[in-house]
């Protein structure tokens, strides 16, 4: 699959060597190609282009853009005409840039509305699923834990842009909890401040979620 990543980031970064790991085409996506310089000599065979570039190229895309300006990022990719129809894994977290209060970061969404509520809002043609947000970059492809497959929470409006995300995930290590419509991202968001809390108290950064279930 071609896959565009809209980010240069370390979650933009680390995707794309999932997806390049795992036998898909990579374009990522950025204001400032110089940005990708290293790791594009490190990743011969991945894209670099600007955001557009990236929407373009894309068959599936990503948001893994600073949550603040991610409607930014997708005006800036001509996402209304450029990823048209397409899905787009949203890895966005609406982190405020007040710091932490005893570990817990500040969103600047409330509970009632989800960033991935207001960007498929304002992006009705496009087909938002929220994965990824809730588990750090270093452990998003292949994670190994003592607990087996962890559980990646995803929602979205689209059941076929689901479906092809959860086969995704399946491929990167992922067991998949699809909790529903977008407004479940008023829920799937806030999992990173919980995801986050014992690396700011502990400096623990390796850990993810399982969802238990009885059969
Ligand atoms: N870090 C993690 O482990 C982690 C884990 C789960 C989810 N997340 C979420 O994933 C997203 C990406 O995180 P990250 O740590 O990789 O990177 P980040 O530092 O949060 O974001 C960097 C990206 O944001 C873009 N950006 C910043 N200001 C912009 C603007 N005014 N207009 C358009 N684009 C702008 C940058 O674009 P340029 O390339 O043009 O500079 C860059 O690609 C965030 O929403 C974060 O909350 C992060």
């Amino acid at each position: 699959m071609k896959v565009g990543i809209l980010g240069s980031g370390n979650v933009a970064k680390a995707l794309a060597d999932g997806f390049l790991k795992h036998g898909h085409e990579v374009m990522l996506g950025t204001r400032t190609a110089a940005k990708l310089a290293e790791w594009a000599a490190q990743n011969p065979k991945a894209r670099v282009g600007s955001f557009a570039d990236a929407a373009k190229f894309a068959e599936l895309a990503v948001l893994a853009v600073k949550g603040a300006n991610a409607a930014d990022a997708l005006r800036a990719a001509g996402a209304a005409a450029n990823l048209a129809g397409k899905p787009v894994i949203d890895t966005t977290n609406p982190i405020a840039d007040a710091p932490p209060v005893n570990g817990v970061l500040k969103f600047f969404t409330n509970l009632d509305e989800s960033l991935m509520e207001r960007l498929q809002r304002e992006f009705t043609g496009i087909r938002l699923v929220k994965a990824f947000n809730s588990v750090g970059n270093a452990c998003m492809i292949d994670p190994k834990f003592k607990g087996g497959r962890p559980t990646m929470f995803i929602c979205g409006d689209d059941e076929a842009a689901k479906g092809m995300v959860g086969k995704i995930l399946g491929q990167f290590g992922w067991e998949i909890a699809d909790m529903g419509q977008a407004e479940a991202a008023r829920a799937i968001e806030p999992l990173c401040m919980l995801w986050c809390i014992p690396g700011f108290l502990r400096n623990d950064w390796v850990h993810a979620f399982k969802l238990l279930n009885s059969n």
